[in-house]
């Protein structure tokens, strides 16, 4: 079996991964190789048997023997190594969960149960480096790949409820530490059913306001607020995360300028909300046509496995779309599918997907599958 160099094994992406890959039985077709960028020279996880000492993720000779190598150690880690493992003339498959390298013309965006076509062609071309989606645009289109698989879409927004796990494990941690630091704050007054909820309300938003509250990760309280505005400034009114919807999803399909076809115009706002780990988005798409409901969801169906259509009752919809109903699993509910007042070709559609899972982990997963073969 084929050796494959494991780098960020041991964090939140890399932990999902590993897991996801015994649960699937997939090191049986593979040798591990652990790599670790604080600890070379210790002991491989105990449930890989046989596989030897972590190795240096900085060791360009070390990484060089390997023909294949995952990576979900982050962004800095790949601008540090992927360019002087290349010019040592390394010219093995890396498989990376970061930004980094995903735009650039030689590499592919992973997403294969969406495009497994552009994946074999670049394959077949000799491109190298395949890198996992974005953790909003790839569960976005695990849910509605059915509507760009027949060609509906003519532009389409996305307005995001993103979740704590996106930012990072701490994240998630400084959430769940506001919460319950605001729970606290105000623990008495809720505990004597007479107390009043405006004098609740206003110690609440006193804590919210201390300067005491843990907020390093976030920078402002987001435990009973949001925050409109995930990742870079880019200077032009936008969000990285807002410009990543347009760019990222058409590179997935092969659509836009590098492929000959006219992009897809997708846009919108991206808001951080107090969820722990699954990303929702409120969906506006202009269809190319007029297509009845019921025909819409015969191909949300065709268009993955894992896409879910979640009848657009109040019901079903409080029961199956939501991030406590989706987190870890693979399914990808689809629903609030209706018609909207603008007319006959403009649908409302809401998913959520968990951003660890589809979002992260498992298209490098299953890229690593069509690697080994
Ligand atoms: N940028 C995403 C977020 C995370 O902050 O939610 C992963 O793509």
């Amino acid at each position: 079996s084929q050796s494959v160099g494991f780098v960020g094994w041991r964090g939140m992406v890399g932990s999902v991964l590993m897991q996801r890959m015994r649960d699937e039985g997939d090191f049986a077709f593979i040798n591990p190789v652990f790599f670790s960028t604080s600890n070379a020279g210790g002991k491989a996880p105990a449930w890989a048997e046989g596989a030897g000492p972590l190795q240096d993720a900085h060791d360009i000779d070390a990484l060089k023997k390997l023909p294949i190598i995952v990576t979900a150690q982050g962004g800095d880690y790949t601008t540090q190594v992927h360019g002087k493992l290349r010019d040592a003339g390394w010219d093995g498959i890396w498989i990376d969960a970061a930004s980094t390298l995903r735009m650039k013309d030689n590499s592919i965006i992973v997403l294969d149960p969406v495009n497994r076509n552009v994946i074999d062609s670049a394959i077949s071309k000799g491109v190298k480096d395949f890198v996992g989606g974005n953790c909003t645009v790839s569960c976005m289109l695990m849910g509605l790949a059915g509507l760009f698989k027949y060609d509906l879409v003519d532009w389409m927004t996305s307005m995001t409820y993103q979740a704590a796990s996106g930012g990072g494990a701490q994240h998630m941690r400084e959430l769940l530490t506001q919460f319950g630091q605001l729970n606290a704050a105000v623990k008495p007054l809720l505990d004597d059913p007479a107390s009043a909820i405006l004098e609740i309300d206003r110690q609440v938003l006193a804590k919210q306001q201390d300067p005491s509250l843990p907020r390093d990760m976030f920078g402002v309280p987001l435990g009973g607020s949001l925050i409109p505005w995930i990742d870079k400034d880019l200077g032009n009114g936008q969000s990285r995360e807002e410009w990543k919807a347009e760019a990222e999803t058409n590179k997935i399909l092969g659509r836009g300028e590098g492929f000959g076809t006219a992009a897809i115009p997708i846009d919108g706002l991206c808001v951080r909300i107090g969820a722990m780990r699954c990303h929702s988005q409120a969906l506006t798409i202009k269809l190319k046509k007029d297509v009845s409901i019921d025909e819409i969801s015969d191909m949300l169906k065709e268009g993955t496995q894992w896409a879910k259509v979640i009848p657009n009752t109040r019901d079903e919809t409080m029961q199956d779309l939501t991030p406590v109903a989706t987190t870890g699993t693979l399914d990808i509910p689809v629903g609030r599918l209706r018609k909207m007042s603008m007319g006959p070709e403009y649908l409302s559609a809401f998913t959520v997907g968990d951003q660890l899972l589809w979002g992260a982990a498992e298209p490098l997963r299953r890229m690593l599958r069509i690697s080994v073969g």
